[in-house]
């Protein structure tokens, strides 16, 4: 079905199930060790074999030579992939550019050279290291900041590399009110807890791999390109995946080596791509240089507007486009933003952690910041004199709901905002130093189709079928519950089954359109099974109602079990959009409050207390909903204080490639939460009234707590992560 008019009243607004904090269906599988993640899979046959990746050692250079001999006479080894042996691998690709084998060339490090085989983990790992390698190694290019100037404009998913309305330059130089300045983000990785894994089996030409991947449709594609067979004859299954943050949108060499030695072998290959090679050998963020340049009235008004940003990738990669949120946030009648991209020997970036957005308001939030105090007005006060309800660059086009105004009042209220001291460094606590920060939150929510099945069994059960992946996010609850409300049942009659390519097409997990998406796709799917229930029953007309687990027209009622005594009943569809989500900017919008402590002595960072208010549609399940957005702001918290891929400009390399080195928050870094979702529902966002808010509850929380530092301080420390040494630096 197509849905082109906003969403009028349906089943969903009962709000019996939908709405409700149901906890995780899935919970008790997790907590029990019985979630079968890919690498835990059973194949029933023995055959199983493994494999363990070998990475580059050079950043950029030529195999000449590559001695297995060794490697191949060690206990157990079955068999080598190399470049030699390998064959073509497609590398007709949906994002990831990469080559997932080096050979002979070698594009960055850590780059796969070879994949061994052997009867167990052990003796493939101890055979790894047997294999020598000679390279002739090349220079590089490794340094953005070198780069930056010659950094080109590149467009990216999100639309056109720049854009410009009225006279940027002229506005801002002529405003009486100007901030001018420069902030940097580092090259951050995923760090999800599962790492990469594949078990990949083949029967005759048909592959199966049992995969950690959030977008299986896509995954399945890439993969039969590199391998060059049909699509139809790849099945992938992603039951659970423990983490992904974009790094596990796409087919990586963990999938790609598995499926190609499992064909080359005749037996079935397990990889988990080892911690030390995930950093490197996977994707990351890119680093970003961002200059924001403001130009305001004394009354608080926004007259010029511009934000340049620069980030780098492979040849034909995918720019983090960190001017992305000053092009829907703020009003003002002049605008800039510029998006350039300069091409390095780094490893691939891609998306991660809501990119563009994450980056982008670590400056623009911090700038919004320094501008409020330039100009001596309130930061809650600044943004809201600057709000606006129709995009900015384009005003023909509203947003389908925008409550930011609301989220920085009651967030203000709800934070004791009126007790912040706005003279920065006067709030002492014996020696910390205490402060709070505001930052506003955008991030888009985009909708995409989604197909799913519906069957009703004999006993009432309603099945359903779609190949979204649950990424930790609640993905499975959030279906059934729409499948209960839909069909008047318990949520406890409702069985999904997700992460399976063979199921109808869903966008899978990714830039927070999961949940919106995949729930528009069972409603489409239960209104079909509903029809099949009532065509059943001979009934017609639209005051057939299901509820209680009953079906009822009039006086008639029968048990919804029953329809299905015959044989299964089943319904499937898919939800497609029309003009609705080109005429509206769908968008969430939040805001966050930090408080923080310096410790006046050290320079220790303290975040104390922290609370986002969202609005993002209709909440499908406030508790998943509340661990999406405290889980974000916890990432945020790294992205603030902690997380960092050093990069070795000599060598070309992330040194810090292990969770030893590449930190993030731990308990104890991680205050009281609080999370507030307002009341509300977006028509024009989906059928259900519902958008994302996953990525939302990240892309404030950085500038809030920077903003806090200040408070706090008065310095301020426009280079990310705020880590104590940039601090005692800057506070001289
Ligand atoms: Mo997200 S970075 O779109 O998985």
């Amino acid at each position: 079905m197509r849905f082109d008019v906003p969403a009028g009243v349906s089943p969903i607004d009962r709000l019996k199930v939908v709405g409700r904090p149901v906890a995780r269906i899935e919970g008790p599988l997790k907590v029990s060790g019985l979630a079968a993640y890919a690498y835990d899979h059973r194949l029933a046959d023995a055959h199983l074999v493994h494999g363990y990746i070998v990475g580059s050692a050079i950043a950029k250079g030529r195999i000449d030579h590559i001695d297995l001999a060794d490697a191949e006479a060690a206990p157990g080894v079955l068999f080598i992939l190399t470049h030699r042996n390998a064959g073509p691998i497609g590398m007709e690709r949906s994002v990831i550019r990469s080559k997932v084998l080096a050979g002979p060339e070698i594009d960055h490090y850590h780059q796969a050279i070879a994949l061994v085989v052997a009867e167990t983990f052990e003796q493939a790992r101890a055979a790894a290291a047997l294999i020598r390698v000679d390279h002739s190694r090349k220079t590089g290019d490794f340094d953005l900041v070198a780069e930056k100037s010659g950094a080109p404009l590149a467009p990216s998913f999100r639309g056109p590399p720049e854009a410009a309305v009225g006279d940027f330059e002229g506005a801002f130089r002529s405003a009486p009110f100007q901030l001018d300045e420069t902030f940097t983000t580092p090259d951050q990785s995923h760090a999800m807890l599962e790492p990469h894994a594949t078990i990949a089996a083949w029967e005759g030409d048909k592959l199966t791999c049992w995969t950690s991947v959030q977008l299986l449709d896509i995954g399945t594609s890439d993969m039969a390109s590199a391998l060059g067979i049909p699509k139809e004859n790849i099945r992938f299954i992603s039951h659970y995946i423990g983490g992904g943050f974009g790094g596990k949108g796409f087919v990586l060499a963990d999938n790609i080596l598995a499926a190609l030695a499992a064909r080359a072998l005749g037996r079935p290959v397990k990889v988990a791509m080892q911690r030390a090679l995930i950093f490197n050998n996977t994707t990351h963020r890119s680093a970003t240089i961002q200059r924001i340049r403001i130009g305001a009235q004394p009354d608080g008004k926004i007259v010029a507007i511009g934000h340049e940003s620069w980030c780098y990738n492979v040849h034909n990669g995918w720019p983090e486009s960190a001017t992305q949120p000053t092009k829907v946030l703020y009003a003002g009648a002049n605008r800039m933003t510029r998006s350039h991209m300069a091409r390095l020997d780094l490893p691939e970036a891609g998306h991660m952690r809501a990119p563009c957005e994450t980056p982008g308001m670590m400056a623009l939030e911090c700038a919004m910041d320094e501008m409020a105090i330039k100009l001596g007005i309130d930061p809650v006060e600044f943004r809201i004199l600057n709000d606006t309800q129709v995009n900015p660059e384009n005003p023909s086009r509203p947003f389908s709901q925008r409550r930011f105004v609301e989220c920085l009042r009651q967030g203000a209220d709800r934070f004791g905002w009126s007790r912040r001291n706005a003279q920065p460094g006067a709030v002492r606590e014996g020696r910390w130093l205490i402060g709070m920060g505001v930052a506003g939150a955008v991030r888009a929510a985009p909708i995409f189709p989604s197909a799913a099945r519906a069957r009703l069994d004999r006993n009432g059960i309603v099945t359903i079928e779609t190949d979204m992946t649950d990424i930790g996010t609640g993905s499975y609850t959030v279906i059934a519950q729409t499948a209960a409300e839909m069909m008047g049942i318990d949520i406890d009659r409702v069985v999904v089954r997700l992460g399976d390519s063979s199921f109808p097409v869903s966008p899978g997990s990714g830039g927070q359109f999961g949940a919106a998406s995949s729930t528009a796709g069972v409603y489409a799917a239960c209104l079909k099974l509903r029809e099949a229930v009532a065509r059943h029953l001979g009934w017609n007309g639209d005051d057939i109602e299901f509820a209680d687990g009953l079906v009822r027209q009039g006086w008639q009622s029968v048990d919804l079990g029953s329809t299905a005594l015959a044989g299964e009943l089943i319904g499937g569809d898919r939800m497609d959009y029309g003009e609705l989500s080109q005429t509206y900017d769908l968008q969430t919008f939040g805001a966050n409050f930090s408080e923080v402590a310096v410790d006046s002595l050290t320079g220790e960072i303290r975040v104390r207390r922290m609370l986002m208010v969202c609005s993002a549609g209709r909440i499908l399940n406030p508790k998943t909903a509340r661990s999406q957005v405290i889980g974000s702001m916890v990432m945020g918290l790294g992205a603030a204080l902690m997380e960092q891929l050093a990069v070795d400009t000599r060598f070309g390399l992330f040194v810090n490639h292990d969770l030893a080195s590449y930190e993030v928050p731990v308990h104890a870094d991680i205050p009281h939460q609080e999370v507030i979702f307002l009341d509300e529902v977006d028509p024009i966002a989906s059928p259900l009234k519902a958008k994302g808010v996953g990525e939302l509850g990240i892309v404030g929380t950085a500038p809030s707590i920077a903003n806090a530092l200040y408070n706090a301080t008065g310095v301020r420390v426009r280079d990310y992560p705020l880590t104590v040494d940039k601090y005692l630096r800057a506070a001289g």
